[in-house]
């Protein structure tokens, strides 16, 4: 838009058009797979089970921003989940990556001009309730916006109107309804045992948490924190698209100062790889039934 921040309705109509007429594909539904959920396999992972599939790696799409994680695939996936049809990014941006918030939430927007009114974001985070166990489900049913607290806001910056209004309300952020079915499908799938439902809370990373600010983050309601996922809901909301989220416990936040735990990032992928299977059957589910309502 001339003013360095953020990308001209008309930049992302391109980006848009570019996709729309390279596939048939005409989803209603996004997912963001994360880290929980295979974005860093070779295979194996949800995007790789998309049925006929049409994949654009994020270098070969204009005006797309270049994951830079190592072992990050980093392409879009249209195609069917089941008997939907779905488009999905496998990698996202993270704004550790050194990517501005708005950057991070680009193809959030893409989705809407593509005619996507679902967005449903999963990633990895770290259990802050003490009754979480690794392996552990989450369904989001709210978000802290820490970086929001500090000035640091997708939607910062110019409103375009044709996305959505300059100040959006983000109670409701997380659809009620999709909540809902989703502890449904855990009773059917007998995963309910593991499926939670609770706050999540985005850091900018890449460091994981002290003990003193995970204690902080839990006495202010946080459930599970991760480096993700919030900015984008606030994008999806903003121009009015619905949201659902899933958080895989990766790994249990130690808030104690005598313990030799340590986060890491090899955890996190194996307890993503652990689970995938049960997610990717959960994540195919819910989509069949989100895309009746
Ligand atoms: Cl403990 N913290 C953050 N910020 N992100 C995570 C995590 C912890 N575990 C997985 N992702």
């Amino acid at each position: 838009n001339g003013k360095g921040i953020g990308y001209s309705y008309d930049t992302l109509q391109e980006t848009a058009n570019f996709l729309l007429s390279r596939t048939s594909v005409r989803p209603r539904i996004g997912i963001i797979c994360g880290s929980g959920m295979g974005s860093y396999w070779k295979d194996g992972s949800l995007a790789d089970h998309i049925e006929d599939p049409v994949r654009f790696k994020y270098e070969d799409i204009p005006n797309f921003p270049v994951s830079t994680v190592e072992g990050h695939t980093g392409q879009l996936v249209f195609g069917k989940l089941g008997d939907v049809p779905v488009m999905a990014m496998q990698g996202r941006f993270h704004y550790y990556e050194g990517y501005p918030l708005w950057k991070c939430c680009l193809p959030v927007r893409v989705m809407k001009l593509i005619g996507i009114k679902v967005l449903m974001a999963t990633n990895a985070a770290g259990g802050l309730k003490s009754a979480y166990k690794v392996g552990d489900i989450m369904i989001v049913k709210d978000h802290i916006n820490m970086m929001g607290f500090a000035g640091n806001n997708p939607l910062h910056g110019p409103n375009d109107e044709r996305f959505g209004p300059r100040f959006p309300p983000m109670n409701r952020a997380y659809n009620y309804e999709y909540r809902k079915i989703a502890k449904e499908v855990a009773k059917e799938l007998s995963i309910d045992n593991i499926v939670r439902e609770g706050v999540y809370t985005c850091l900018g990373g890449p460091n994981f948490e002290t003990v003193a600010e995970l204690n902080m983050l839990k006495m202010v309601g946080v459930d599970a924190v991760g480096m993700s996922t919030v900015h984008e809901v606030i994008t999806a909301r903003h121009c009015d698209m619905h949201v659902f989220a899933l958080s895989l416990i990766t790994n249990e936040c130690v808030v104690e100062y005598d313990h030799d735990a340590e986060a890491n990032h090899e955890e996190v992928l194996d307890v993503g790889r652990m689970r995938q299977d049960i997610l990717r059957k959960y994540v195919t589910k819910l989509v069949e039934r989100f895309n009746k309502t």
